[in-house]
């Protein structure tokens, strides 16, 4: 048990890559807070999953846009644990367009959620990390925020962004205990990809040496290794998991 007696908050927890992690966490031994957006029997029925299998989890609303709602969350999980370990900054929105038909509705969202919401969450714990003398930061970026995208400009433009965090955090940080790493995922079967049409989903798959897509426990699992005393001198590293997809 590679996470026990720490507590790990993961955003975006109710479906996907968040769930999967919040799963493998828990199964690592950490008490994991399960932030979803809105919808609270999603957040319920990951709780519970954990929970039935032996697990300890905490479920809570937590739209990573609203700062009230993030303090609300972190002072309750303060009173019940008194301490929070790890953040996985992993909720995230795609609103694709080309530039020439990009509105200011699909950027602005896509930056106040997968930017500005993961800079919110890390003012507003990392206080408590200092105060611990240790915590660790993993913020999802992805292939895209390496390479760019074809339609992709604000999500790449976060996933650029959130490797600027690492990259700036991972400096400041690692004096006070403190580790920050970036994860690049390639093409996960989750939710996200629910519009891409199958046939598409099938030449992504192609394009990757290993010919299929990633599932959410093999990017999970990078998340957990990470967040782990295994990974004590990995810091600043933005960790690529795309099945060779970029080779
Ligand atoms: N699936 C992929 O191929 C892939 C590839 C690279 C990176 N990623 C990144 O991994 C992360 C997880 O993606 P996923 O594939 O599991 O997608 P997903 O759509 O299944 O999950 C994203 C989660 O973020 C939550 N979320 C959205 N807006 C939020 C907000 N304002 N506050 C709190 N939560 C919010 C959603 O409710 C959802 O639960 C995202 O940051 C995504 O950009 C995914």
């Amino acid at each position: 048990m590679r996470l026990k007696n720490k507590v790990a908050v993961i955003t975006g927890a109710a479906q996907g890559i968040g769930a999967a992690t919040a799963k493998k966490m828990a199964a690592e031994g950490a008490c994991v807070v399960v932030c979803g957006r809105k919808v609270r029997e999603h957040i319920d029925a990951v709780v519970k999953e954990i929970t039935d299998a032996g697990g300890e989890a905490l479920g809570y609303i937590c739209d990573v846009t609203v700062p009230e709602q993030i303090v609300a969350m972190r002072d309750d999980v303060l009173a019940k644990k008194g301490r929070i370990d790890i953040l996985v900054n992993n909720a995230g929105v795609v609103m694709d367009a080309q530039l020439v038909k990009m509105t200011e509705e699909q950027f602005d969202t896509v930056i106040d959620v997968n930017l500005k919401g993961t800079y919110n969450m890390a003012r507003a714990l990392v206080d408590t990390m200092v105060a611990q003398g240790s915590g660790v930061i993993l913020n999802a970026s992805s292939v895209v925020g390496v390479y760019g995208n074809f339609g992709q400009t604000n999500y790449a433009a976060t996933k650029f962004g959130v490797i600027g965090f690492v990259k700036t955090w991972s400096k400041e940080l690692a004096k006070k205990g403190i580790r920050v790493n970036a994860v690049a995922p390639g093409y996960i079967h989750t939710p996200m990809l629910k519009d891409v049409p199958e046939k598409v989903l099938t030449a992504l798959a192609e394009k990757v040496p290993m010919k299929r897509l990633g599932n959410a426990e093999e990017i999970a699992n990078v998340y957990a290794f990470l967040a782990s005393d295994e990974a004590s001198y990995i810091n600043g590293a933005v960790i690529e998991v795309t099945g060779g997809l970029t080779l």
